[in-house]
């Protein structure tokens, strides 16, 4: 008799299922911005349904998160004053400073991350000091070590450094842990690609490079054993977490790095991903609930344990109607 194995049989039965989201493994990124006042958020056109918060309004929006399941969230920064060197990244009184202490103050439990970089803060645009035109290594690990402990000194759980400096986890760490804060974690963007997908967040975030592009330190779509060098050598330097980002155009690098290596995963869906999904759905051309959970549980079955997601409202909400 043929088949034998009839895999029919359980798959009618909607038993097995290998990879579930879990509202437990996604993160929000939001975006504050110094120049928005009292409870006012603004939409950013390339990303609908995302907005630019002032400090109040995030507060919000993270209590929000946090009552359907999120307790985790990223925070970018947008400063209402820029400089060549990105002083405002590590003002006590900056926006993300004030942003993280005011949360940490109204929602308990909240999980803060904060993003670590240069380059919503520079005039230039760029994630690292930049000397003749170039983007310089070593000067800019003293800075992101500064920010890094002026971050955590308002509260940060995990900071999370995104500009790909060579040494930038080992840096941070040295200067975390000489401050006292040995408790802070450390996510780091360790294979980060130079990615067109991030068009929607240089609008999002204000962090456009004025000359240039980021192909010095971000890496080229083409290569995946160099990410598994970068994610080494980022262990080495003690990354508590390590990322890959984007996520699903990068899917054989999450899962390579998931056998290889044991540390916790996390992978960025990116603004790109969200926007394409977005307009797709807008013109009628795809399902934006059904592609969005397929790719979402995509990205956990190549092996990431963290999803960071613009969508991770809306997941929680699917997720919580099919629990009903
Ligand atoms: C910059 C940074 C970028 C993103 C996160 N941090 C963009 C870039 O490298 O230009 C992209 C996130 C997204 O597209 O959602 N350090
Ligand atoms: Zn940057």
């Amino acid at each position: 008799m043929f088949p034998e194995v009839r895999m029919r049989r359980l798959r009618k039965l909607k038993l097995i299922g290998e990879s579930k989201l879990s509202t437990d493994d996604l993160i929000l990124p939001l975006f504050i911005d110094e120049n928005i006042e009292g409870e006012n958020k603004k939409p950013i056109s390339s990303m609908p349904g995302q907005y630019r918060f002032s400090i109040e309004s995030a507060v919000k929006e993270v209590l929000e998160a946090h009552s359907r399941g999120i307790k985790s969230v990223l925070l970018f920064g947008i400063p209402r004053r820029k400089d060549e060197t990105g002083s405002e990244a590590f003002n006590k009184e900056g926006v993300i400073q004030r942003a993280v202490r005011q949360i940490k103050k109204d929602v308990e439990n909240a999980v803060i991350i904060t993003d670590l970089c240069l380059c919503e803060y520079t005039t230039h645009g760029h994630c690292g000091l930049v000397e003749n035109g170039s983007v310089v290594n070593d000067p800019t690990l003293e800075v992101l070590g500064k920010i890094a402990v002026s971050q955590a000194e308002a509260g940060a759980d995990i900071v999370a450094p995104s500009g790909m400096m060579d040494g930038m986890v080992k840096a941070i760490r040295e200067n975390l842990d000489k401050e006292g804060f040995t408790e802070t974690a450390i996510m780091s963007y360790a294979a980060k690609y130079n990615s067109a997908l991030y068009g929607p967040f240089r609008e999002a975030a204000d962090s456009s490079y004025k000359s240039g592009d980021r192909s010095s330190y971000q890496m080229a779509f083409s290569n995946a054993r160099e990410a598994l060098r970068e994610v080494e050598l980022d262990i080495r330097e003690g990354a508590d977490i390590v990322m890959v980002k984007p996520a699903i155009f990068y899917l054989d690098i999450i899962s390579k790095v998931r056998e290889r290596f044991d540390v916790p995963l996390a992978a960025y869906n990116v603004s790109g991903e969200y926007s394409m999904i977005t307009a797709a759905s807008e013109n009628g051309y795809l399902n934006r609930e059904e592609v969005m959970m397929e790719g979402l549980t995509a990205i956990k079955r190549a092996g990431a344990d963290l999803i960071i997601t613009y969508f991770a409202k809306e997941v929680a909400e699917v997720l919580r109607q099919s629990d009903k």
